[in-house]
């Protein structure tokens, strides 16, 4: 079996609510294949999560030292480029400067787009069978020297389930306790760094590069990397149908019209809790549409794509990212578009359906050629920014 098959039957397994307390955590030496998380896409992917502020990504990128969050060590190393000839290993060292750190990127399925779509390859028989948005994929990336994670021993999301990739070159080890074990040794607490009392009871899997590991929910665990390593979690996290209405509830009390419309007392607004025609549960059936739609344009990622300042010109040729489906939905008057988690809106009179299926299979396709596909001059700009947001979404490359 390849590392799909072993972890979509892993998971579909073990996956159902009622066996959650009872998985197995299970070691799959050697499986991570060959070609997976190259020190390219990793450069890739740093480069990506750089072209923004720190202030905007300092939740997602975190840099630990001497076992605490630093954010001066954290601003350092966004602000340090990666150069083409360095590895991870060596920008991280450079970067960060100092002999022992920990860096964590949350979200990393927002820049890492070949690791994301190798992941969604992974896990895409998985996704299939539980559907999307009932489940979702996080990517989580450690990298360093640290020791034991800097949070302690915790425990993960009732929900998650994390997929450990250890790409190396040091290996990672990693201790678990079931809630008795980890309760009886240090009392009624949520996490711990008492490691005096709790190594005695743990049961220890080291994780070398090259395995794969799963860890159930259930567990109270840490990681510890005493040499360089760098992993990548994979959390797969299942949407249960109360957290998914719930959600719905929440976007709805956040729509601005809502808002507007609780307000005014229902005064002067065009939908109207007494309407027949559109009611309340229409309202947040809606919003659940709207979450189906953003969910299914990630493919099953969990955050939408970081966005990016398009650069593409009059004289580019583009081709669409196959890996994520564009999504759209027609509001009356203008277009809803969902690409990669990004909302945005375009005009009614656009031929997305045609312009979609022009460039369909990663086609490459001159800017010329689909603007030719504009029933008056007018669409042609129209197409110009349709295709720009797009590229902003990362769903459409430049393709010379
Ligand atoms: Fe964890």
């Amino acid at each position: 079996m390849n590392a799909s098959e072993m972890l979509c039957d892993y998971l579909l397994h073990h996956g159902s609510a009622e066996d959650r307390k009872t998985i197995p955590s299970m070691l799959f030496p050697g499986a991570l294949p060959a070609e997976f998380c190259s020190q390219d896409s990793l450069r890739n992917a740093i480069r990506a999560t750089q072209q923004r502020s720190y202030a905007t990504e300092g939740k997602y990128f975190r840099v630990f030292v001497d076992g605490k969050l630093s954010t001066p060590h954290g601003k350092t190393l966004l602000d340090t480029p990666i150069r083409s000839d360095e590895t991870l290993e060596e920008w991280l060292f450079r970067g960060v400067g100092v002999p022992q750190f920990g860096l964590i990127i949350n979200g990393f399925e927002r820049w890492a787009d070949s690791i994301a779509r190798q992941i969604l390859d992974i896990f895409g028989p998985l996704l299939r069978s539980w559907g999307v948005p009932q489940t979702s994929i996080e990517l989580v990336l450690f990298a360093g020297n640290y020791g034991y994670t800097p949070f302690g021993v915790h425990l993960d999301d009732p929900y998650t389930s994390t997929i450990h990739f250890q790409l190396g070159p040091g290996a990672k080890i990693m201790s678990l306790w079931t809630p008795k074990e980890f309760h009886d040794a240090v009392g009624t607490v949520e996490s711990s760094v008492d490691y005096e009392r709790l190594l005695p009871t743990a049961e220890t899997t080291t994780i070398s590069p090259g395995d794969i590991y799963c860890l159930p929910p259930h567990y109270f665990h840490v990681g510890c990397t005493k040499e360089f390593s760098i992993g990548l979690a994979v959390c797969v996290c299942r949407h249960t149908p109360d957290l998914l209405r719930k959600r719905s509830i929440d976007i709805t009390m956040a729509n601005p019209d809502f808002i507007k419309f609780v307000k005014n007392g229902g005064q002067g607004q065009p939908i109207g809790l007494f309407n027949t025609d559109y009611l309340l549960s229409d309202w947040i059936r809606d919003s659940y549409k709207e979450m189906e739609l953003l969910a299914l344009s990630k493919g099953g990622l969990h955050d939408a794509a970081g966005r990016i300042t398009p650069t593409i010109t009059c004289d580019s040729a583009v081709k669409l990212d196959d890996a994520f489906e564009i999504k759209f939905r027609n509001n009356g008057d203008t277009i809803q578009l969902y690409a990669r988690g990004n909302r945005f809106t375009v005009p009614y009179d656009l031929p997305i359906e045609e312009l979609l299926q022009y460039m369909k299979h990663g086609r490459i396709c001159s800017i010329v050629e689909i603007q030719a596909l504009a029933s008056e001059e007018l669409q042609k700009a129209a197409i110009f920014d349709f295709l720009r947001s797009l590229e902003t979404c990362r769903v459409l490359q430049i393709a010379n």
